[in-house]
Order: structure tokens, then C-alpha cells, then sequence
């Protein structure tokens, strides 16, 4: 098909599928501003400036404030995790558990097709998938266990900071991770990789938008995906 035909392809050949529903489009974005704040707050903890000013010392909490908003930040990370959790059980089947879950030989067969097409841009077949693709679960189902490791490295260093008995079921974290100074370490580097999976997630986003032209992008605002009736048809059979 060239290109002039699928711009000009008619509205009544076409078929919208409702993919992504209200609660998982809150946790998406939900997310996304958690990290972004937890990782902008995490690099200056990590990285504190030397600030200096001729206020009295008191009055200069500006680090004990950027501390509170990491936690803040990382309670509605945790939380909306758990919802996400939730979803997986609860809501359709683009957002099912089973997606995630890289177990079965098709998932596998697709995987390579999708790493051929998207990654190493070989010819190949075109993919149609409704939900998300399996190179693209399997990048979420690896961010699943990177946000577990980091909830759990940070209430670990958090038990150290808090008498209450829900952060002090973490103490054991920082022992067995071979002291403070390594669970920091390894915390500082999941930061890293949620930086370079931003950055292949939402060029991908936008590359599939492009190319496909069947609203991935605005799948994530609205909910909906497009496709052809036929193919769409032929999928859900
Ligand atoms: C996407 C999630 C998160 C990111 C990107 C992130 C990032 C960071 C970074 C980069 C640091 C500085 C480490 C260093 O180099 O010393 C840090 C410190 C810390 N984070 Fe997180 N974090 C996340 C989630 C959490 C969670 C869920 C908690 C749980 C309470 C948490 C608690 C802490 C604590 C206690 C510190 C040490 C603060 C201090 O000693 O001043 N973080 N975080
Ligand atoms: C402006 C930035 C972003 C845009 C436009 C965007 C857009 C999207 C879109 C369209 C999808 C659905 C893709 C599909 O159908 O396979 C998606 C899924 C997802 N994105 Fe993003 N994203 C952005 C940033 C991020 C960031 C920073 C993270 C986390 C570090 C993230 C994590 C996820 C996750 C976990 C999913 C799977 C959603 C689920 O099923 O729960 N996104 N994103």
C-alpha cells in the first residue's frame, strides 16, 4: 500500500479497540511523574551540591526537603505500583498478568520478530499486535523487578531512619546487600537503568506511532488503538 492510500484509508475499514483503560492510564502517568521526581531527587541526594549561604543554619533545610519529597514520592510510587497490581488482576486482557509474562513459545517467536523489526530494522513480516508487543512486555516485565529491587533497597536504608515497625521489617535488607555503602551503590545504579529505559521507551512509542499510524501514542491519553477491520478481526479469532 503506498503511502498516499493508508493517509487516505476510510474511517468505515477501520476498527478502534478500547487497549488501555482509565486506571491503567492514571498509573502510567502516575509513574512517570513518581520516577521523574524520584530520580531528579535521587541524583541530588546522591550528588549533594555545596551550597553556601549566610542564612542561619536552621533555616537552611533545602536537602531535608528534597529528602521529604524522595519519600513522598516513593510512597506513591509503591502505592501505585500495588495498584498496577490490582489492574493485572482486575482489568481486561491487554492489561492481564499473562501479557507480562515471558513463559510461552509465541511469546518467544514474536519477541524475536519484534527485536528483528524494531531494534536490528530488518525486513521482516509486519507485526500486528493489539496489546503490547512482546519485546516491549519483556522490557516492562525486567521494570517490574528493577521497581521491587528498588523498593526494597530504599525502605532497607529507610529502616535506619524510623522506629515504625513497617519500615523496621526491612533492616535485614542492608546486612544481607553487604552494608549501607552497596545498598546505596546498587540503588543509584537501577536509577541509571530507568534513565536509559526512558529513553528507548519513548523513542519507541513515538517510532511504532510513526510507522504503524494505528495511535500508540494516544493509546496511553484515550485508550484506543486502530486497526484494520479484517486484521483486527482475524486476531480476536
Ligand atoms: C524509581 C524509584 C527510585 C529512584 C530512581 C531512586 C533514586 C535514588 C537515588 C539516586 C538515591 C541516592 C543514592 C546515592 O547515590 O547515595 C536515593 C537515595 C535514597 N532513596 Fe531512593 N529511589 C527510588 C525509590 C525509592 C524508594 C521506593 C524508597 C523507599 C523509601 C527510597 C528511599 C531512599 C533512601 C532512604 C535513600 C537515602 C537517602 C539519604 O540517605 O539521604 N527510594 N534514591
Ligand atoms: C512522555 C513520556 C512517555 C510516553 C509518551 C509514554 C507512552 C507510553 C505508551 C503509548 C505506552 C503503551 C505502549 C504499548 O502499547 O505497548 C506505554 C506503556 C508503558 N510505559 Fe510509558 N510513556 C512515557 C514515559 C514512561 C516512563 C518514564 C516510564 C517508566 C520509567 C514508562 C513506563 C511504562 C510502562 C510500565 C508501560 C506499560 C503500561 C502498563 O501496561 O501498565 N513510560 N507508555
Amino acid at each position: 500500500m503506498t503511502q498516499t492510500t493508508t493517509r487516505m484509508m476510510k474511517w468505515d475499514n477501520m476498527r478502534r479497540v478500547y487497549v488501555y483503560s482509565v486506571p491503567t492510564r492514571i498509573f502510567h502517568w502516575l509513574n512517570v511523574l513518581a520516577i521523574l521526581t524520584l530520580i531528579l531527587t535521587g541524583y541530588v541526594i546522591g550528588n549533594p551540591p555545596a551550597l553556601m549561604s549566610n542564612k542561619e543554619a536552621s533555616f537552611g533545610y533545602w536537602f531535608g526537603t528534597i529528602r521529604f519529597i524522595h519519600f513522598v514520592a516513593a510512597i506513591i510510587f509503591v502505592l501505585n505500583f500495588i495498584f498496577r497490581i490490582y489492574i493485572s488482576f482486575a482489568g481486561n486482557k491487554y492489561e492481564n498478568w499473562r501479557s507480562f509474562l515471558p513463559v510461552s513459545k509465541r511469546f518467544w517467536k514474536s519477541f524475536w520478530q519484534a527485536l528483528k523489526l524494531d531494534i536490528f530494522q530488518m525486513k521482516g513480516k509486519e507485526m500486528i499486535i493489539i496489546g503490547h508487543n512482546p519485546l516491549a512486555s519483556f522490557t516492562y516485565f525486567i521494570l517490574f523487578i528493577v521497581f521491587i529491587f528498588q523498593i526494597i533497597s530504599g525502605f532497607g536504608m529507610y529502616a535506619a531512619m524510623s522506629d515504625k515497625a513497617i519500615y523496621q521489617a526491612f533492616v535485614w535488607i542492608v546486612p544481607l546487600m553487604g552494608g549501607d555503602a552497596a545498598v546505596r551503590f546498587w540503588h543509584h545504579m537501577a536509577t541509571w537503568f530507568f534513565v536509559i529505559f526512558s529513553m528507548f521507551h519513548v523513542y519507541l512509542v513515538f517510532y511504532h506511532d510513526s510507522v504503524e499510524g494505528r495511535g500508540m501514542l494516544s493509546s496511553m491519553a484515550g485508550g484506543w488503538k486502530f486497526f484494520k477491520k479484517d486484521i483486527y478481526l482475524k486476531k480476536e479469532n
